[in-house]
C-alpha cells in the first residue's frame, strides 16, 4: 500500500482517528472504530458536506432507519442483483473477490464488467492463487455472492429484513411523502447522512473497503423534460476528465475541460451530473483533497450499478492506487417505477399542462348484467382486465368481430363486444402523473477522511529535528487551536487555562496542554493537524497579547487577547489567511 499510507495507518491508531473496532476480541475485518480525532474530523467533513449539498441547494435532510424489510429490496433490485464475484480457496477456506484477484494478476483493469464463466476461465489461465496460502485457485468456480447482511424483523423468521447498502433506498420509499413536503414542485432534492452496509467478500485497505460505512446522499427528483441546472456558478470549474473513450484507447489520457465544454462536446451527458461533478471539485479541494491527485472516471457499461443509465467517480490516489470516493448516477425513473410497481403507494407527481388539453381514449364500460351470469365469479377480473387492455392496447377491441380474448391465470374467455361498450370519448385533461427521474451524487464519507488524511499527511524537519505532521484544512481539522502556558509558574498556566474556556465558549474547538517541553507540544498538535498554536508567556502579563503559531510554516506573531476568538475563528473559516496578520 505505500510507506505513506502505513505511516498514516500506524499514526492513526496512535492519534485516536481509526481503529479496528473490537480489538480486545481480536478485531473484526471490515469494521472500524473512529477514535475522538477521527469522529471529530468525520463530523466536520460531513457537516461541510450538509453545508454544501443540503443547504446551499437549498435541499432537506431525512434520516431513516438503517433496517429494511425484504420488499424494499426485492422491488430496487438488490435482492437479485446485489452481488460481487466469489471465490473461495479450497485449501485454506478464504474468500476472495475474483474480480480484484483478476485485476490484481493481469493487465485488465475493470473485470468486475466480465461475465463469471470469463473470470473463472481467466482464473485459471493465469494460474491465480490464493493470496493468503498460494494454493491454486486455477479449478475453482466464481459465484455471485448478495452483499447484504440479512436480519430477522421480530421473533422468528416470518419477517426478513436488511441492513441497507444505501442510504438512497431510505429515501426512495417515502418518496409519496417527500413530494407533498416538496408540494409537488419538481425540481425537488432530499439527503441523507447515514450508515451503510455491505458484507464486503474481502474487505482491505483499513478504512477504505469496509462492511459498515456512512454514506452521503443527495436524491435529485426532476422532470427530465423540463428541468435543467443552471451551471453558471460552476461553468468555468476546468474538471479532470476520464471518459469511456479515453479508457477505452491503449494510451488513453485524463483530459481538462470546463463544466461547459464537457456539455457541449457531450462528454458529459446530463448537465445535472456536469453541474454536480462541477461543484463537487470545488468541495473536495475546499476540504483539503488534492487536486492532482483528483479526476473524475466514467463507468465502463458492464461496471454500472443496476439502476444507474451513466455514472461518473469521483477518484482520488490514496493508498497507492485510484480509489473511488463518490459515485454520481442518472438513476433514470428506475428506483421510483419500481416502488410504484411493488408497492401499494403512487410515486409519480402531477405535472400541470400550461393549458389544459382536450384528449380522445379509450374506454370501456363492462356490463356486469350480462357478464355475472356469463361468467360467473370470474366476471370482476374479467372487467378489470378490459380496463387494463384498453389502456395497454385498444386496438384489439377495434379490430374484433364480435368478441374479445381475454387471458386471466392461463385461462381464456371470450367476451361478447356488445357486452364490453367500446367507446372513444372526448375528455379534458389539466395534467398528467410522471415518474420523476434521479440523479445520485453518492459520496462515501470514511473514504473521504481517509483520503484527507493521506493527502495532509507531511514530513519536514523543524529546529534540526524530523517532524510529521497533517496540514489539514482548519475548516475540517478536529481541533483548530492548541493553548499552552509557556511554563506552569507564575501564574502563565492560570491565564493560559482562562484563555482556553473563553476561546471554547466563542465555539473554537480547543486543545489545552501544559506538560512537557513547548516544541514537543507544538509536535503533538502538528500530529493531530491542530492548525494554531497559541502560548502566553511573560509577555502577556505584561500586555495582553499572546503568540500564535501556525502549523505549517511554524511562523509566529503576537496578537491581542482581545482579538483572538475573533481572529481564529476567521482563520478557520477561511476568511483570514495566517500571512495577513503576519504582514499586519
Ligand atoms: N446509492 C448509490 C451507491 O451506493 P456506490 O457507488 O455503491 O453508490 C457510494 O456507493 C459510495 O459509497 C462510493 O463512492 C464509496 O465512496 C462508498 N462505498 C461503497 N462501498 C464501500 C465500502 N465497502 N466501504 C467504504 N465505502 C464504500
Amino acid at each position: 500500500m505505500g510507506e505513506t499510507t502505513d505511516k498514516l495507518t500506524e499514526l492513526a491508531k496512535r492519534r485516536g482517528f481509526f481503529l479496528q473496532s473490537s480489538g480486545a476480541y481480536g478485531g473484526v475485518a471490515g469494521f472500524y472504530t473512529f477514535g475522538p480525532h477521527g469522529a471529530t474530523l468525520k463530523q466536520n467533513i460531513e457537516n461541510a458536506w450538509r453545508e454544501r449539498f443540503a443547504l446551499e441547494e437549498g435541499h432537506q435532510e431525512v434520516d431513516a432507519p438503517t433496517v429494511m424489510p425484504e420488499d424494499v429490496f426485492e422491488a430496487s433490485g438488490h435482492l437479485d442483483g446485489f452481488d460481487d464475484m466469489l471465490i473461495e480457496c479450497g485449501d485454506c477456506g478464504a474468500t476472495h473477490r475474483a474480480d480484484h484477484l483478476i485485476e490484481d494478476n493481469t493487465d485488465i483493469e475493470d473485470a468486475e464488467a466480465l461475465p463469471l464463466d470469463e473470470v473463472e476461465s481467466l482464473v485459471a489461465e493465469h494460474d491465480i492463487v490464493c493470496p493468503d496460502c498460494g494454493a491454486s485457485l486455477a479449478s475453482r468456480s466464481v459465484e455471485d455472492f448478495n452483499l447484504m447482511f440479512k436480519t430477522n424483523i421480530g421473533p422468528g423468521s416470518s419477517d426478513p429484513g436488511y441492513l441497507r447498502p444505501e442510504t438512497a433506498q431510505g429515501i426512495f420509499v417515502e418518496f409519496p411523502l417527500l413530494k407533498e413536503y416538496a408540494r409537488g414542485q419538481l425540481p425537488f432534492g432530499v439527503t441523507q447522512v447515514g450508515r451503510a452496509y455491505r458484507n464486503e467478500i474481502s474487505p482491505r485497505k483499513s478504512i477504505i473497503r469496509v462492511r459498515e460505512f456512512t454514506q452521503a446522499e443527495l436524491e435529485l427528483f426532476i422532470d427530465p423534460e423540463e428541468d435543467s441546472p443552471d451551471i453558471n456558478s460552476v461553468a468555468d470549474e476546468t474538471l479532470s476528465l476520464y471518459p469511456v473513450t479515453e479508457q477505452n484507447k491503449e494510451d488513453g489520457q485524463v483530459i481538462n475541460r470546463t463544466v461547459r465544454e464537457a456539455i457541449d462536446e457531450g462528454i458529459i451527458e446530463s448537465p445535472w451530473i456536469a453541474y454536480y461533478l462541477g461543484i463537487s471539485k470545488q468541495w473536495y479541494q475546499s476540504i483539503g483533497v488534492d487536486m492532482d491527485r483528483f479526476r473524475f472516471r466514467q463507468h465502463l457499461s458492464g461496471e454500472r450499478a443496476h439502476y444507474a443509465a451513466d455514472c461518473w467517480d469521483a477518484e482520488a490516489y490514496a493508498t497507492g492506487d485510484w480509489i473511488e470516493l463518490s459515485g454520481f448516477a442518472y438513476r433514470g425513473d428506475y428506483d421510483l417505477r419500481k416502488h410504484d410497481e411493488y408497492s401499494n403507494e403512487e410515486f409519480t407527481i402531477f405535472k400541470q399542462y400550461d393549458e389544459p388539453i382536450t384528449v380522445e381514449r379509450p374506454t370501456v364500460d363492462p356490463d356486469m348484467s350480462a357478464l355475472g351470469p356469463e361468467f360467473g365469479g370470474d366476471a370482476a377480473a374479467i372487467a378489470d382486465e378490459l380496463e387494463r387492455l384498453t389502456e395497454d392496447n385498444p386496438t384489439v377491441f377495434e379490430t374484433a368481430d364480435d368478441s374479445v380474448t381475454v387471458d386471466i391465470d392461463d385461462v381464456t374467455y371470450d367476451v361478447p363486444l356488445e357486452h364490453v361498450n367500446y367507446s372513444i370519448e372526448e375528455q379534458t385533461e389539466s395534467g398528467e402523473h410522471i415518474l420523476p427521474h434521479v440523479i445520485e451524487p453518492s459520496f462515501g464519507v470514511d473514504r473521504i477522511v481517509y483520503t484527507v488524511l493521506e493527502h495532509a499527511y507531511r514530513e519536514d524537519t523543524v529546529d534540526d529535528e524530523q517532524r510529521s505532521y497533517l496540514a489539514l484544512d482548519p475548516q475540517v481539522a478536529p481541533t483548530t487551536v492548541g493553548v499552552f502556558p509557556l511554563m506552569t509558574q507564575d501564574g502563565l498556566d492560570e491565564v493560559a487555562s482562562d484563555v482556553a474556556e473563553e476561546l471554547r465558549r466563542s465555539g473554537l474547538s480547543v486543545a489545552y496542554d501544559e506538560s512537557g517541553a513547548i516544541g514537543r507540544r507544538y509536535r503533538r498538535q502538528d500530529e493531530i493537524g491542530t492548525p494554531f498554536c497559541v502560548t502566553v508567556d511573560y509577555q502577556t502579563l505584561d500586555d495582553d497579547t499572546v503568540t500564535i503559531r501556525e502549523r505549517d510554516t511554524t511562523e509566529q506573531v503576537r496578537a491581542p487577547l482581545d482579538d483572538l476568538s475573533t481572529i481564529l475563528s476567521n482563520l478557520r473559516d477561511g476568511e483570514l489567511r495566517f500571512s495577513e496578520i503576519v504582514n499586519e
